[in-house]
């Protein structure tokens, strides 16, 4: 940003590169700009605007950030980790959930469940002491969440003291933060009639309502918050079951969604059925699925968990959501490995809780398949987080156009060939245009190189003006080239260099991922490259290739075409000798780390692991394994029946665990 331009046209810019920002973060889900990078640039705006109040706006993203970075948030680790659900689908499903439950209680047992919404919003942790409210964390990885204390005591409904009697001493609690349908729509109206972007969904809007920065953002947006399940809660509470907590919870002061009741599976699918067929629509909010819980806690230890989710709660999801619309036209992209894959433009439609307007063909077998014709009307389904696909013809146009394979590259003009034996059309050159493009933002992307900054614009201009050809050319980039672009400024352009420079030192793992050879996704790289240095890779036969665990003939072979190539030789050395190391990655669990510093006792009859086993373990993750508990104690593991030492633990407040909790700490 140039320091001569006048503070209200700094502002104006400012507030636009912020915007862009926002919306690339938020809705295309594809930031150009580091977290830090981002921060910076408001913090830049508040500066001016403090120093120039004239330049304040009630619609600057400072006064309304829609949404910031996650790395903004104090990191909060979980005292147990926060799981997720299992999902079933249909009845059959549900019915062998039952069943498994069944066989795992003793004979006779028989449960009580208790059906909840599975509301569809975002997870947080509300901690308590003595009454008063102190944090709240989102679920963020499970293991660890991000700090929102700030902005929950804005959500309506948290209480911020509990009401008596029966306050815990310390207490967390679990939930959902959602926003109501009608809430969701005002707020809708009110970005667009500033004329921003609307958020795609209520739980979209929910969590960039929580995860920002100011709390009277949040305050405007009219947040709930659902308990629906346990943390911690103590001194001990005697509630005998999941049922009971919830009134407890509803007695302190919070809002519990209500809940029925069943005593055997057929009861369960026929409030399904009823809730799918009628209950849904007449909800509030949004929800996706039935959530099917053993009510006793008793029956809810035995039962236990698996390593991500309990055995004693199920989703039985609704079905995913569908709506019809009429095939406008029918695009075909260029995939980085030449792939065309057909996009069908449909007339706009609103379904589950997005608008869609570009569905999925998949490949030219699924047109003829569904036997698809220019104006037909179709029925679209977007199951959750998928990119929406046709599932059929619903009303054919009379006299339709048919839909045909492109016979020429539409980027670049070359034949469009039909490979042998498979379903996918691709572009036959191997200097397209796209494809250069595809390829360049697979390299640069997260998960590859990680080049902050070179994203689809800058690949574009730099493609598009010839200064890229191939992924080693980026190295060779100079800041007078990118200083000729249009997207580059002074300072993004030694942002980008300080970006490209830093990818140099990228583990072979990384590299050969993005390089983009055929099948060769981010788990056989890592794989192959733990195993393999650069000089193994060039000299590897295919049979050498295959010797490595996961790597088939398929995969094998596309290596090999690619090493033993001249190009792709070539490519490598000149990588080289732009200075990248691709020195062979470290294993990430060094031997010793994750339990370094702390001690472990264990207690009671363990059925997993023999006491020596299980101090084994913890020796062999570089913790300390003891047979008495002191205040140095890091955490008591304890198993059926124990005694002293579990009630030791408590009194010196020494994290307990079970014996599940423990093994979901293992690597
Ligand atoms: S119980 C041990 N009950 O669904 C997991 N979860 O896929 C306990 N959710 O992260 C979760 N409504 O955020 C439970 N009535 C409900 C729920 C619910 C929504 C969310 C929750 C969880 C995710 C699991």
């Amino acid at each position: 940003m140039s320091a001569r331009k006048s503070p209200k046209a700094e502002a104006s810019a400012l507030r636009a590169e912020i915007r862009e920002h926002d919306r690339r973060y938020y809705e295309l889900e594809a930031p150009t700009v580091a977290d830090a990078e981002y921060d910076a640039l408001v913090a830049r705006l508040k500066a001016l605007e403090k120093a120039h109040p004239e330049l304040r706006s009630p619609d600057s993203p400072t006064e309304k950030v829609s949404g910031a970075p996650a790395s903004s948030f104090a990191p909060v680790k979980h005292a147990r980790p926060m799981l997720s659900l299992d999902n079933t689908y249909n009845e059959a499903e549900i019915r062998a959930w039952g069943d498994r439950v069944l066989k795992n209680l003793p004979p006779g047992d028989q449960p009580l469940y208790i059906l909840e919404q599975k509301l569809d919003g975002l997870s947080c942790a509300l901690t308590y002491e003595k009454g008063r409210f102190v944090r709240a964390a989102t679920r963020g990885d499970g293991e660890t969440g991000e700090d929102v204390t700030e902005n929950a005591r804005f959500v309506g409904n948290v209480p911020l003291e509990l009401k008596g009697p029966g306050i815990p001493e310390a207490l967390e609690i679990r939930g959902e933060v959602v926003l109501f349908f009608e809430d969701f729509k005002t707020i809708n109206e009110e970005e667009q009639r500033a004329g921003r972007e609307p958020f795609v969904n209520p739980r979209n809007c929910a969590s960039g309502s929580l995860r920002q920065k100011d709390p009277q953002v949040t305050k405007r947006r009219h947040l709930k918050f659902f308990v629906h399940s346990y943390g911690d809660w103590k001194p001990d509470h005697a509630f005998p079951g999941h049922s009971a907590f919830l009134e407890g919870c509803r007695r302190l002061g919070f809002s519990v969604e209500p809940f029925t009741k069943a005593g055997s599976i057929d009861e369960v699918v026929s409030s399904y059925n009823a809730f799918r067929d009628e209950g849904v629509a007449k909800l509030p909010y949004a929800v996706d699925g039935l959530v099917v819980k053993v009510d006793s806690f008793a029956q809810q230890k035995r039962l236990g968990f698996t390593a991500k989710s309990p055995r004693w709660a199920v989703a039985f999801k609704y079905p995913a959501q569908q709506a019809t619309s009429v095939v406008r036209d029918v695009e075909f992209p260029v995939g980085r490995t030449g792939a065309i894959t057909p996009v069908a433009k449909v007339e706009p439609v609103f379904c589950a809780g997005v608008t869609i307007s570009s569905v999925t063909l998949h490949n030219f077998e699924e047109i003829e398949r569904l036997g698809l014709h220019l104006g037909d009307r179709v029925l679209i389904e977007r199951a959750g987080e998928v990119i929406p696909k046709v599932v059929k013809v619903v009303e054919r146009k009379k006299g339709g156009r048919a839909i045909a394979a492109p016979s020429k590259c539409p980027d670049c003009g070359s034949p469009v060939v039909k490979e042998e034996g498979l379903v996918a059309y691709r572009c036959d050159n191997v200097s397209c245009p796209a494809q250069l493009r595809r390829t360049l933002e697979h390299f640069a992307s997260r998960p590859a190189m990680d080049i902050v900054g070179l994203g689809d614009s800058a690949v574009d201009q730099l493609a598009g003006k010839g200064l890229v050809k191939d992924v080693a050319d980026i190295y060779g980039l100079t800041k007078d080239q990118l200083l000729g672009l249009e997207l580059f400024a002074d300072k993004k352009a030694d942002n980008l260099l300080a970006q490209i420079e830093a990818s140099k030192a990228k583990t072979l793992d990384r590299v050969l991922f993005a390089l983009g050879v055929r099948h060769v996704g981010e788990k056989t790289a890592e794989t192959v490259a733990e195993r393999m240095d650069l000089d193994a890779l060039l000299k590897a036969t295919t049979e050498d290739f295959q010797a490595v665990p996961d790597v088939g003939p398929v995969v094998a072979s596309s290596l090999h075409a690619f090493f033993a190539s001249k190009a792709g030789k070539d490519l490598v050395a000149r990588l080289r000798k732009a200075g990248l190391t691709m020195a062979k990655p470290e294993r990430v669990i060094a031997a010793g780390a994750p339990f370094a510093g702390m001690t472990f006792v264990f207690t009671g009859a363990l059925t997993k692991f023999t006491r020596d086993e299980a101090e084994e373990k913890v020796k062999a993750l570089g913790g300390k394994a003891s047979g008495s508990v002191s205040a140095k104690t890091t955490y008591v593991v304890y198993g059926e029946d124990a005694g002293s030492k579990l009630k030791k633990a408590n009194e010196l407040g020494v994290k307990t665990m079970t014996e599940e909790e423990f093994q979901r700490m293992l690597p």
